[in-house]
């Protein structure tokens, strides 16, 4: 075979992956399979490796991302990045067009381009290769996001083709498939992680992780509206965007050339009805003047050209009759009213459901049974119920009525008051909360058992399991017997359950599921409080000490542990041996030294952290407290201490103290 070179076929596997890239991302017409595309590329890995003195930002391989973490750093933008005025209504389009016809009095061409609903990126390109990407930030500076959007297979590393400016920036919108988006939010919901509420903030938040090999794996793209720099081929838009498609960025075979105010009409019109058939959301058109000369004659208001305009469409309501209204009961027994609605087309999905938020919205919508109510989907997940035709009305219909009993297992409901839902008491006997709470205590970020949904409910409905002590009681013989269990699957839960033992104690605490008990108040409250027991006896003033815990949250834990059957099951976990207690074979704890006395900690400390402090003095027999009062015994005082708490300390003549001097108060 003939002898190539490392370098040269470095250069040729780049070629080609890059080819490849354009034909699938951009054009969409791909020539080779993805294993074919996979083999040259992990070539070119290899190859890269060997020899790193061959390195080159714009190679293929760059996509890939790396796990390397760094905060962004804020970069300011060479010309500002703004954004449209907007318009909901023909009428404001007339007389921006009027505004325009008066300063242009000769023919002019508009561009009218939808309105990608995704995240704004600026793209420099030097000597035609990718070197920053930026987000818009506040306009003037925003994030540097390169590493990010090197992962993005539609924005190109390297240009093709010729007659690019040797440095200008590419504008463009980065954004999310809808089609992708459900999938990601599927993944999430199986692995029960929080849900984006739509594909716009999935492509933000994607933007902003921390690891670019995370962003690699999820389906961004990035169409480009526009580029700014000195030496563009032309003076005018449209003809400068079809350069861009030739040096192989992804532009949108939607944009069109329109010479008259009808003709943009005619694009708003056909997009409003035609949107869900694309495969991004969109919120609008944007209408540009194609002609840079003329952009330069009209100019900027402080924050907007005068050239181009947005058009938006509101967002979509539909009214359609109310059959009925559920109270769902949730993982914490939260209830939610949700309404059962005649089937509508809205924004692309038939709806069938919406949510009713709570009693107070309930009654401030004052609905009745088998009302006409207008359904909008706005941001969220979920679309909602805005208002009620009232005028549509039947006489003598009934307001709808609130829950006052737990639809689940009919326990009468609970609402603390300043708290906007009513919540069903019955923590471990009301069978959507058991299996809620179950879901919840094996879910990845909590004891991380692999353990799916639908086999929790197998388990749940089978008698096998009533609380999530019962998880460690679970045999494979047992499992076995029921259906869709083999011997290999049982065996594979029991051990991930038995594998749980060891997860450190702020994971068991958040895994429990007190209400407004999440990862970090969990992991505050596991440092202060080192064992179950400890916290289980904690008092309200000890837990008030705890950074971030407040009224609600120690009212919460209180009556957590004041329940019998929770103590129970806390117990249970022990016995099964699941870790209660926070590693503390480095601490020697001394009892007693501090018995009975009140400190008050400020400033920060050059040898603890505040809640170890905290812990320490709890350890110790002390009690932590927030303010200074009379009753305190101590301020122990850091580093940029609070001044008024110094000041009180002093009238009320209370000793202050230094770490040292803390320090020799635990040793003496
Ligand atoms: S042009 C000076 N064109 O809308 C005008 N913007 O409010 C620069 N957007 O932040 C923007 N699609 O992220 C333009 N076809 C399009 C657009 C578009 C979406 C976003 C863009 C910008 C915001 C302006």
């Amino acid at each position: 075979m003939e002898h190539v070179s490392p370098r040269k076929r470095i250069q040729d596997l780049r070629k080609k992956l890059d080819e490849h890239n354009y034909r699938y991302y951009v054009l969409a017409d791909p020539l080779v399979s993805d294993f074919e595309y996979d083999r040259m590329m992990d070539e070119l890995i290899r190859l890269e490796n060997e020899h790193p003195e061959y390195f080159d930002p714009a190679s293929p391989s760059q996509r890939v991302g790396s796990d390397i973490s760094r905060e962004f750093t804020q970069v300011r933008h060479k010309y500002p990045m703004l954004s449209l005025g907007n318009t909901y209504s023909r009428e404001e389009l007339a007389e921006f067009d009027k505004r325009v016809r008066k300063a242009v009095p000769a023919g002019y061409d508009y561009v009218c381009e939808l309105k990608y609903d995704g995240v704004a990126i600026s793209l420099t390109y030097e000597e035609g290769v990718l070197t920053r990407a930026v987000t818009r930030g506040d306009g003037e500076k925003g994030d540097d996001v390169t590493l990010n959007v090197k992962t993005i297979r539609s924005v190109p590393l390297r240009l093709k083709s010729e007659g690019y400016p040797s440095l200008f920036e590419a504008r463009g919108e980065i954004l999310m498939p809808r089609a992708g988006f459900e999938k990601l939010n599927e993944e999430r919901r199986r692995r029960g992680e929080n849900l984006f509420a739509n594909p716009r903030n999935a492509a933000a938040g994607t933007l902003k992780i921390q690891n670019s090999s995370i962003v690699a794996g999820r389906p961004l793209d990035c169409i480009v509206f526009g580029m700014m720099g000195e030496g563009l081929p032309h003076e005018l838009h449209y003809e400068n965007l079809l350069s861009a498609g030739e040096w192989g960025f992804k532009i949108s075979g939607h944009t069109r050339k329109c010479s008259s105010l009808e003709k943009v009409y005619d694009f708003i019109d056909h997009w409003q009805e035609h949107r869900t058939d694309l495969p991004f959301d969109i919120d609008g058109v944007v209408v540009k003047l194609n002609d840079f000369r003329l952009h330069r004659k009209l100019g900027y208001t402080a924050k907007t050209p005068r050239w181009a305009i947005a058009y938006k469409y509101s967002a979509e309501r539909a009214a359609t009759k109310l059959l009925s209204v559920d109270f769902q009961v949730g993982r914490t027994g939260a209830i939610t009213p949700v309404a059962n609605l005649e089937p509508v087309p809205l924004a692309g999905t038939t709806v069938k459901r919406a949510s009713l938020h709570n009693e107070d919205q309930v009654k401030q919508l004052d609905i009745h049974e088998g009302d006409t109510v207008f359904v909008e989907k706005g941001g969220d997940i979920i679309p909602k119920i805005v208002g009620v035709d009232t005028g549509r009305r039947s006489k003598g219909s009934r307001p709808v009525e609130y829950a006052v009993k737990c639809p689940a297992c009919g326990t009468k409901l609970t609402r603390l008051p300043g708290e906007a839902k009513s919540y069903c008491p019955a923590q471990n006997t009301c069978s959507p909360q058991i299996l809620g709470r179950i879901e919840h205590f094996v879910s990845r970020r909590a004891m991380n058992i692999n353990m799916a949904g639908a086999t929790a409910k197998l388990l749940v409905d089978n008698g096998l399991l009533s609380n999530v002590a019962d998880l460690y009681r679970l045999k494979a013989n047992d499992l076995e017997q029921l259906e869709r269990f083999g011997r290999k699957s049982a065996q594979n839960l029991v051990r991930s359950i038995e594998e749980s033992k060891s997860r450190p104690w702020n994971r068991l605490l958040y895994a429990l599921g007190i209400r407004f008990v999440g990862e970090t108040v969990a992991g505050k409250l596991a440092a202060a409080f080192p064992s179950a027991r400890q916290l289980m006896d904690a008092d309200k003033e000890q837990l008030l000490g705890v950074d971030e815990v407040g009224e609600k949250i120690a009212g919460s834990i209180a009556s957590y542990f004041s329940v019998g059957s929770n103590r129970e099951i806390i117990e249970k976990l022990s016995e099964a041996g699941v870790t209660m207690e926070q590693d503390t074979s480095l601490e020697q704890p001394s009892v007693g030294k501090l018995k009975g006395k009140k400190f008050v900690i400020s400033g920060s400390f050059s040898r603890h952290s505040r809640d170890q402090l905290k812990l320490l003095i709890g350890q110790n027999g002390g009690k932590n407290v927030s303010a200074v009062s009379s009753n305190v015994d101590y301020l122990l005082k850091g580093e940029s201490a609070g001044p008024s708490k110094l000041k009180k300390a002093s009238e009320l003549n209370i000793k202050v103290i230094t770490e040292d001097e803390f320090e020799q108060m635990l040793e003496g």
